[in-house]
């Protein structure tokens, strides 16, 4: 069978990577430089490694292109595309726009066009099948599923084969064959009763991560101004063997799904005139953290940053990922930066971000660790500035939250 996957980023290559070892897979990305770097069998995506990507290039079951044309005769598509907000904080549905014209200009079959992207209830209902459909000759009827995706980059634990996969199909058909194609390479498939369901269940696992770390967030300045340990207390609380999920605070939430799909259910919610309060607030209380933190970094040092060299270690979002997209580590620097700090910063994973480059782990007035890998040595951060503040809660002798 061949499947087309639309965008090659960390959704899309890895479904490509577990999909080829079953079917004739093509990897569709509007972006020249990914495609002719896959061809040439170099991956850009944590989890997925450039010799899976040799391997399966010799054996014919993946290439990738960047032309319509070759996606013609698919007679799967899925959709992995980015869903982020615009400048005014909506939804930006651009992207799975210009894949459902990709998908309606170039498909001749009828075919299973599945969304892995993250969006709001009706999105395949109301916006891709119509889209589609507006692009595609008039004799096609394509089936439509969504199956919103789980994978947690960087994670070895849980992934494609051993994560439940959510399903529905906007017909039984489509749900079956949707159940097929990933029961190949997935071990545990839920189905629910519509499309809609399963693109609230991906916007409602990320929202409760959202508030339950702005909870931890606002916890945290609480206990500290109560003269508490905030992980002592935490972990008192995780004692309690029912009722109780463990978050530890932090510099804010980065990354493309924690900070953006709750927004996208807020906006659906507020459309249809239902609140979201607890949403919106819980985005503000992330966002001001690295607010927090520089004010604490700059009581700790006299009241005052102004000419200080401050080292932030860690700019990814998380650990062990050279993602920085919606990173806290940006707000924590401008904070600095703000307050007259000469802010220089140390990720050898990330490497270059914004122009400038990962500074050596030394030589600073203060250290600011805002995203701990495991290839960082504790020691070397301890010593890299007479004053370390960590966020993390993981460089044991520092001052922190
Ligand atoms: N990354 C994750 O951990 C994760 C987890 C679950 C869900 N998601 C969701 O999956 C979707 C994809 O996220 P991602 O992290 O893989 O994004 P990404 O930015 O890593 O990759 C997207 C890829 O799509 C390509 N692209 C953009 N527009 C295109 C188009 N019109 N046609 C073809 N290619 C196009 C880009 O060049 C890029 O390579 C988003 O909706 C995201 O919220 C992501």
């Amino acid at each position: 069978m061949k499947v087309a996957i639309i965008g090659q980023g960390y959704v899309g290559l890895t479904i490509s990577a577990f999909a080829s070892e079953f079917f004739d897979v093509t990897g569709f990305d509007s972006n020249q430089k990914i495609v002719d770097q896959l061809n040439s069998g170099v991956s850009h995506i944590e989890g997925v490694e450039s010799s899976t990507i040799k391997k399966l290039l010799k054996k014919g079951s993946y290439r990738a292109t960047s032309k319509g044309s070759e996606i013609r005769e698919c007679e799967i598509v899925v959709i992995a595309v980015p869903t982020p907000l615009t400048s005014v904080r909506k939804p930006d549905l651009s992207y799975i726009e210009s894949a459902c014209k990709t998908i309606g200009k170039n498909i001749s079959n009828p075919a299973l066009v599945i969304n892995e992207s993250t969006s709001f209830p009706g999105t395949l209902r109301n916006f891709i099948k119509p889209t589609i459909e507006k692009y595609s000759s008039e004799s096609i009827a394509h089936l439509y599923a969504i199956s919103p995706e789980r994978v947690d980059p960087g994670r070895s634990d849980f992934n494609q084969k051993n994560t439940p996969r959510l399903y529905a199909g906007l017909t039984p058909e489509a749900s079956e064959e949707t159940r097929n194609f990933y029961s190949k390479f997935c071990d545990e498939l839920v189905e629910v009763s519509s499309p809609e369901v399963a693109e609230a269940a991906k916007l409602f696992e990320n929202t409760f991560r959202q508030v339950n770390i702005a909870l931890v967030n606002e916890f945290a300045q609480i206990a500290h101004s109560l003269g508490i340990g905030v992980y002592e207390t935490l972990d008192a609380a995780n004692t309690k063997p029912y009722g109780f999920m463990k978050f530890t605070p932090s510099a804010g939430v980065g990354g493309h799904c924690i900070p953006v799909d709750p927004t996208y259910l807020a906006a659906v919610a507020e459309e249809h005139g239902a609140p979201a309060t607890f949403i919106r607030r819980a985005n503000e209380v992330n966002l001001e953290m690295s607010k927090y933190i520089v004010r604490r970094v700059a009581e700790d040092n006299g009241g005052n940053l102004q000419g200080k060299s401050v080292l932030v270690v860690g700019v990814a979002y998380k650990p062990n990922v050279a993602d920085v997209r919606e990173t806290a580590a940006e707000l924590v620097i401008k904070h600095l930066r703000d307050e007259g700090a000469v802010v220089s910063w140390h990720d050898d994973v990330v490497g270059s971000w914004k122009g400038e480059s990962s500074a050596p782990l030394q030589g600073a007035d203060i250290t600011v660790v805002v995203t701990k890998h495991d290839s960082v040595d504790e020691k070397k951060i301890l010593a890299s500035a007479p004053h370390v503040f960590d966020t993390t809660g993981k460089v044991e002798g520092a001052k922190g939250l």
